[in-house]
């Protein structure tokens, strides 16, 4: 087992990668803070971790929400004594021409894919620190590195997820903490098919990630969590300021 009673913490855990990722992180044998807007997913993400006898608490949050947080944060080192791991993978994307995005939609882009990440590192961090141990991964994206038409907010938080994942990286390695960042390309989740629920418009956005993606296929959640749980692990030991991106090829071009 790559985590053997080791502590995480994973906000998304809801839904797409950060359930997947929670689930596999209880199987290697976390016990897991699950972090989510979506109760009701939460629920369901801590109940298959429980039918394996894995440990799991389900904490609504909403991470863009400063008090909310650092209520979690310290939830969760009461809960489990200590923290090892924090996966941040909430996110939101909102797909519109920058000419239409209103600075609400900006600001929720920003407030959730950048200021969740930020602040829940900056509560997780002394703890991390003062334990001289710990691993952090925050979910970029392929987005990160190419533009993107009706993207360009979301491609810009992304962006700056993967700098600010360096800055800290290089604050925290001289207390044995790593940060890195995991970059995934599209991949099989509710983000990805934006509640298209007509199959001839899902086969049409199919067709195009077969045309657009040298590996012609969406991503799995799995394939996405065994990135994160290479860098939450101590295989990664010597990997800082990282990204591992899993994009089928797509900015290899
Ligand atoms: N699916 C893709 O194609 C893809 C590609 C690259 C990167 N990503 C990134 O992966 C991450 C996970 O997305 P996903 O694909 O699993 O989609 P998803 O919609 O299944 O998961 C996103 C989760 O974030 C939660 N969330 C949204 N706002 C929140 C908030 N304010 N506080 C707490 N939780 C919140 C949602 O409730 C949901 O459970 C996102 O950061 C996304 O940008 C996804």
């Amino acid at each position: 087992m790559k985590c053997k009673d080791k502590a995480a913490i994973v906000t998304g855990a809801a839904s797409g990668i950060g359930a997947r990722a929670a689930v596999r992180l209880a199987m290697e044998g976390a016990r897991v803070f699950l972090v989510d807007v979506n109760a009701e997913g939460l629920r369901e993400t801590a109940e298959e971790i429980r039918s394996f006898g894995g440990e799991a608490i389900a904490w609504p949050c909403d991470v863009s929400d400063e008090a909310a947080v650092k209520a979690a944060a310290a939830q969760a080192l009461a809960a489990f004594s200590r923290i090892d791991i924090l996966v941040n993978v909430a996110g939101v994307q909102i797909t519109k021409l920058l000419a239409d995005t209103t600075k609400a939609d900006y600001d929720k882009m920003m407030n959730v894919n950048l200021g969740g990440t930020f602040l829940m590192m900056r509560e997780v961090l002394p703890q991390m620190k003062a334990q001289r141990s710990g691993a952090i991964v925050n979910c970029a994206s392929e987005l990160a590195f190419v533009g993107y038409e009706e993207l360009a907010v979301y491609t810009a938080t992304k962006g700056a997820m993967v700098s600010l994942s360096r800055s800290a990286a290089l604050e925290a390695i001289p207390y044995g903490v790593r940060v890195n960042c995991v970059c995934p390309g599209a991949t099989d989740t509710p983000i990805f098919w934006e509640g298209e629920t007509d199959p001839e418009k899902r086969q049409k956005l199919l067709e195009q990630v077969r045309v657009e993606k040298p590996i012609g296929r969406l991503i799995t959640t799995d394939e996405v969590a065994n990135g994160i749980l290479f860098l939450a692990s101590e295989e990664a030991s010597g990997v800082v300021g990282a990204c591992l991106v899993i994009d089928g090829g797509f900015t290899a071009q």
